[in-house]
């Protein structure tokens, strides 16, 4: 597959163009600060670019099969980054005609919460849930093949093969690796078995 990633300079991006690559695909790197990209590879091609341009992602996307996204700002502050991001790239996409991809969001957008999520919905994370169901909203388009990962807080831990991945809802568990969300998203791209669906990601 061809496969452009989005925020490969970021904690599960990294993993996300460590996988793809040894696993035969041709990957490209679109990215904003091309010399934190630490990995080198002949199926790695980096592109610098602002992924909050329509026009920009437009010109990149034409020959993948498919967008892998780990972007997200860090900030906890009220911003509509990640919305404005949904709608550049579902645009360029349709633009495009790549229709196909996976977009990391949270496990704090469902609705139905533990008593810790329900606190850090109200508090500390309050600002981000509008921004992502902002970015969900402008991927989910019917002339789209979108998949929406909803990670619950994210550890630095090994990729094991028992996490557990659930349609609509959060599976059992408060934490997930990076590494088990980057293989969960190659493995999807590759097989698609969530198209059009909101996957919780758990340990
Ligand atoms: N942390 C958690 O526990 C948690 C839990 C659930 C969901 N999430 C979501 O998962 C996402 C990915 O996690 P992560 O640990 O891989 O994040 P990360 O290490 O902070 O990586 C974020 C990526 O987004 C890029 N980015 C941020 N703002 C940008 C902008 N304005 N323009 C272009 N690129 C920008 C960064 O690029 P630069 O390197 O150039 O800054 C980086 O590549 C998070 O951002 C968050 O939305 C996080």
């Amino acid at each position: 597959m061809r496969v452009l990633v989005l925020g490969a300079t970021g904690g599960i991006g990294k993993f996300l163009l460590e996988y793809a690559t040894a696993r035969g695909h041709e990957v490209t790197a679109f990215v904003r600060s091309p010399q934190k990209i630490a990995l080198k590879s002949e199926r790695l091609r980096v592109v610098p670019g602002d992924l909050l341009h329509a026009d920009q992602l437009a010109q990149v996307l034409p020959g993948h099969d498919v967008v892998l996204s780990a972007f997200g700002p860090s900030t906890l502050r009220r911003v509509t980054t990640r919305g404005e991001f949904g709608v550049a790239l579902a645009a360029a996409m349709e633009r495009s005609g790549v229709p196909r991809a996976l977009v990391v969001s949270s496990a704090l957008v469902f609705e139905e919460q533990n008593a810790i999520g329900k606190l850090l919905r109200g508090t500390l994370f309050r600002n981000l849930i509008p921004d992502m169901t902002a970015m969900e909203t402008a991927m989910e388009k019917d002339a789209l093949e979108w998949t929406i990962v909803r990670p619950p807080r994210l550890t630095n831990g090994p990729l094991t093969r028992s996490y557990s991945v659930a349609d609509g809802r959060l599976p059992k568990g408060m934490t997930v690796s990076r590494a088990c969300v980057a293989d969960f998203m190659i493995k999807e791209a590759e097989r698609p078995a969530h198209l059009r669906q909101i996957v919780g990601l758990s340990k």
